[in-house]
């Protein structure tokens, strides 16, 4: 099990480009298997759940090549497999992504149910009956979910919940129905805009993504190839701003996109940091100690992402005054909780809701990471605790972000990485 070891106490000041978003990248890796051709794709970020990702295409016969700056060189025309390979498939929860390409390009799709962080049962209702809107025949057996969609026809869908996967499923699967489909109650998030992007860049028509309305005009696509640039990672940025502002930094992050970001930023001026956005770019003043912030309700895009829940438990366990926590997403996502409390967190917990009362310091000490952004969490909490902070589990860190230490080290913090401890 690897580990960060963080030294507390020091102020992180710099520069910071973000990466490529993880949660742009894995649906439109899914979406390449549409082109039958070759696609090139830029600051596609190198993560874990990337790489398991590209592990699936090529599972399913593509093949893939990386350049010297980072850009991903995928040949897709040889993808002929339409049935996921359950070991990998099993691991990350976007495998659910596959469905929707597999069928627009093969008419057929098996998968296993998916994978993913261990912070909620994480259905898939919303997907299968999506798909089954497209005319999809679904059956499940041992395991595997079949899916039969040789004749899919254009459907008016309506989302119980605004999920971004369903939403983003259902885009890619109805590109090949004939014709129109309509999904209301869609996800807002950006990254289901850069979907859109990519799958018009591919010849397809889709419109109204990053509203509530999604249509997408049916009958397949033109394009043999596709060139695309992956939008900015809103949550990465969001981190890193968090652990400036715990440690009373100063840091200026560049591609970043301000308005993805509103109401991460209007929370850490709440907390009484000094923000300026420009063109691309975020710049973070914070106090040597936050102000109270007093609420944090994680709800569906434009609303406070739950992605930046725990990233936000962490600031308010140091700062001043008391925090109510509302995880209205996920129903299991406090599992930060319990290792800030052996910090010295001060908090009680109800449900979904989290009362944090915020304390002068915290103290470094062992912490095991439960979850991708919990772990990101832990890390900032030591970056401001006294001593020395030792968080297990950075391979769970390693899904969701680039080498977390050497960006934080970048800022001046005294992080290193210890493997197998
Ligand atoms: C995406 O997950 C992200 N993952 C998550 O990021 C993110 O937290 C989440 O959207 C919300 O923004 C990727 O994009 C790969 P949902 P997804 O479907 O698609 C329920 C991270 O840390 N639901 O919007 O799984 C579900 O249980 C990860 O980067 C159903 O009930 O999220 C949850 O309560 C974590 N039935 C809620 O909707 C369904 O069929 C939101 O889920 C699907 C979802």
């Amino acid at each position: 099990m690897a580990a960060f070891i963080v030294e507390g106490g020091y102020r992180l000041t710099g520069e910071q480009r973000v990466s490529g978003a993880k949660n742009a990248a894995l649906p439109i890796l899914a979406a390449c298997l549409i082109c039958p051709g070759q696609v090139r794709l830029y600051d596609c970020p190198k993560l874990r759940d990337v790489e398991n990702m590209l592990a699936i295409l090529t599972a399913l016969g593509a093949s893939w090549r990386q350049d010297e700056d980072g850009a991903l060189f995928l040949d897709m025309s040889t993808a002929t497999g339409h049935t996921m390979p359950q070991r990998i498939s099993k691991e990350i929860r976007s495998s659910i992504f596959m469905l929707g390409p597999l069928l627009a390009r093969f008419g057929r799709a098996v998968c296993t149910y998916p994978g993913g962080c261990e912070i909620g049962n994480r259905p898939i209702d919303l997907h299968l009956s999506g798909l089954s809107a497209l005319g999809v025949r679904i059956r499940e057996e041992s395991g595997l979910i079949l899916c039969e969609g040789d004749a899919m026809r254009g459907a008016d869908i309506h989302l119980d919940y605004p999920s971004v996967g369903a939403t983003e499923n259902i885009m890619m699967a109805a590109v090949a129905a004939s014709g129109v489909t309509y999904i209301r109650n869609a996800a807002r998030e950006p990254e289901t805009e850069d979907l859109q992007a990519f799958l018009n860049v591919l010849g397809c028509d889709v419109s109204g993504a990053g509203t509530s309305n999604i249509r997408i005009a049916g009958g397949g696509w033109r394009a043999r190839s596709a060139v695309h640039s992956i939008m900015p990672d809103r949550i990465v940025a969001g981190t890193l701003l968090c652990a400036a502002a715990i440690t009373g930094g100063e840091v200026r992050l560049s591609n970043v996109v301000p308005q993805h970001v509103g109401s991460t930023l209007s929370k850490l001026r709440e907390g009484g940091c000094a923000i300026d956005c420009g063109e691309g770019m975020v710049r973070l003043s914070a106090p040597p100690r936050l102000s109270e912030i007093k609420l944090i309700e994680t709800l569906p895009y434009p609303g406070f992402p739950t992605d930046m829940q725990a990233p936000f438990f962490a600031l308010a366990t140091v700062a001043e005054g008391t925090c109510v926590v509302v995880e209205n997403v996920f129903e299991n996502r406090f599992k930060h909780g319990p290792e800030l409390m052996r910090m010295g967190a001060v908090y009680t917990q109800k449900d979904r809701t989290a009362v944090i009362r915020g304390v002068e310091n915290l103290t470094g000490t062992q912490v095991t990471a439960r979850d991708l952004r919990g772990g990101a969490a832990l890390t900032i909490a030591g970056l401001k605790a006294r001593g020395v902070t030792t968080v297990y589990g950075a391979e769970l860190i390693d899904r969701g972000y680039e080498a977390l230490d050497a960006q934080l080290r970048a800022l001046g913090a005294h992080i290193t990485r210890e493997e197998s401890l």
